[in-house]
C-alpha cells in the first residue's frame, strides 16, 4: 500500500512536469539536454538510434493524461523517422527502440493504418538483417568493408519485440522464426554462467562460428557494462512474454539474479560492475531500463502479466518469492532515482540527471532520453497506467 502511495504520488510530478516541457520544445527529437533544454537530433543526425524514446514517452503521457499536444507531437516524431526508413545505412538492429515507441505505438493507440506500414516496413528490415548462417541479426553497419558483417550485440534483445509484433499482425512466422534463433544464439553466446552478460559477440559471417566477444560500451572484455545487462533480462522476459519458452524466463531470472545482487548498497548503478572499485561513474539509464525489465519480470512470475491472446503461464502464482524480490529491486532502483537523479521542476527539460552512453567515452553523467522514457514507463507500470509498447 505505502509503495503504491508513492508510486501515485511519482506519477503525479511525471503528468505535472511534461506539459510545458513539450509545448516549448515542439518539433524537436531530442536525445540530450543541455543546461536544461533539449537539443534537437532531427536537424541534423535523424537516424541517431534514440530517436524513438521522446515519442514513446509522448505516448505513455498521451494514453495517461489524454492531450492532444502529445499525440501530434508523437506523430510529428514519426513522421521525421521516413528519412531513416528510406535510408539502408541508417537502418540498423535497433529499429525497435525506433519504430516500436514510434509508428507502433500510434497504430495501436490510434488504429493509424500509414503508421502501421512503416512499423512493418521497419520489421521486415529487421528481420532482413538475420544471418541464417550463424542465426543472428547482425548489429551495425560498416560502410561496405564487411568489418561488422558478423557482429551481434546484446541491445537487440529489445528490439525482437517489433518482430513479435509484426508476426502477429501478419501471421506470417519468418518475423518469429527470426526473433526465437536470435533469442537462442543469445542465450548460448552471450549469456556467462554467473548470469552476467556479454556486450558484443563477434560471429564468423560466413561459417557462422564464434571467433570473440569485445567489451563494447563497458569498461573491458570480460566485464559487465550495466545497461547491456539491463536491455539483456528486460529482453529475455519480452521473448519469454511473446513466446512461452520458459528457457527465456530462465534467463531473464538468471540475468536479474545477478543484476539484484550487484546493485549498491546506494542504489545507484555504475557504468560497468566490474569497473575499478576507486571508480565512481554512474549511468542512471540502467537502473531506469532495469527497474522497468524487474517489474515485467516480477508481473510475469506472479501471473499478473498476460499478453492478449497468449496462452496462460502455467507456472504463474507459483513464483511469488521471487516475483517480490524482483518488485522490491525495481523499487529500490526507482526511489533511489526519484530522490537523487530526478530535476523534477518544469523549468529543465531533463528528468533523469548522470547517464552515461560508454565507459570510455569522454563525456559522463549526462541527461540521456531513454532514461526518461524508462524511468517514466516504470512507474506507470507501477501505477498500471502504462501502455505496454513491447
Ligand atoms: N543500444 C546502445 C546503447 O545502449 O547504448
Amino acid at each position: 500500500m505505502e509503495q503504491q502511495i508513492w508510486a501515485i504520488s511519482i506519477a503525479d510530478k511525471i503528468k505535472k512536469k511534461y506539459p510545458k516541457i513539450v509545448e516549448r520544445n515542439r518539433g524537436k527529437v531530442p536525445y540530450t539536454a543541455i543546461d536544461g533544454v533539449f537539443d534537437d537530433q532531427g536537424r541534423h543526425n535523424i537516424g541517431w538510434w534514440t530517436n524513438g524514446f521522446y515519442a514513446g514517452m509522448l505516448w505513455q503521457l498521451y494514453h495517461v493524461c489524454g492531450c492532444e499536444v502529445y499525440r501530434e507531437e508523437a506523430q510529428a516524431l514519426e513522421h521525421k523517422l521516413d528519412a531513416v526508413l528510406m535510408d539502408p545505412y541508417a537502418m540498423d538492429h535497433d529499429s525497435g527502440f525506433r519504430f516500436l515507441l514510434t509508428a507502433v505505438a500510434d497504430f495501436r493507440l490510434t488504429g493509424n493504418e500509414e503508421a502501421k506500414k512503416r512499423g512493418l516496413l521497419a520489421a521486415e528490415n529487421l528481420a532482413g538483417r538475420f544471418n541464417p548462417q550463424g542465426n543472428f541479426i547482425r548489429a551495425w553497419n560498416d560502410n561496405g568493408s564487411g568489418e561488422k558483417a558478423g557482429w551481434a550485440i546484446i541491445d537487440c534483445m529489445m528490439n525482437l519485440p517489433l518482430l513479435y509484433w509484426a508476426f502477429e499482425v501478419t501471421k506470417d512466422p519468418r518475423f518469429y522464426h527470426v526473433a526465437v534463433r536470435h533469442a537462442d544464439t543469445v542465450k548460448k553466446h552471450f549469456v556467462r554462467e554467473d548470469g552476467s552478460v556479454r556486450h558484443i559477440v563477434e560471429f564468423d559471417p560466413k561459417s557462422g562460428s564464434f571467433v570473440q566477444d569485445f567489451g563494447g560500451q563497458g569498461y573491458e572484455k570480460g566485464s559487465s557494462w550495466t545497461r547491456g545487462q539491463a536491455w539483456a533480462l528486460y529482453g529475455f522476459a519480452l521473448s519469454y512474454l511473446h513466446t512461452r519458452d520458459g528457457s527465456y524466463l530462465d534467463t531473464a531470472e538468471k540475468i536479474a539474479d545477478y543484476f539484484m545482487a550487484n546493485i549498491p548498497e546506494n542504489g545507484l548503478i555504475p557504468v560497468d560492475f566490474c569497473q575499478p572499485k576507486t571508480c565512481a561513474l554512474e549511468d542512471s539509464t540502467a537502473g531506469a531500463i532495469a527497474a522497468s525489465g524487474l517489474l515485467l519480470l516480477s508481473q510475469i512470475l506472479s501471473g499478473k502479466k498476460e499478453l492478449p491472446g497468449k496462452h496462460r503461464n502455467p507456472l504463474a502464482n507459483v513464483m511469488e518469492k521471487e516475483s517480490e524480490a524482483a518488485k522490491t529491486a525495481a523499487e529500490k532502483l526507482l526511489k533511489t532515482l526519484a530522490k537523487n537523479r530526478c530535476s523534477w521542476g518544469a523549468e529543465r527539460d531533463e528528468l533523469l540527471e548522470k547517464g552515461t552512453a560508454a565507459f570510455h567515452d569522454e563525456t559522463h553523467e549526462f541527461p540521456i532520453i531513454y532514461g526518461d522514457y524508462f524511468f517514466i514507463e516504470a512507474v506507470f507500470r507501477l501505477t498500471g497506467e502504462e501502455i505496454f509498447l513491447w
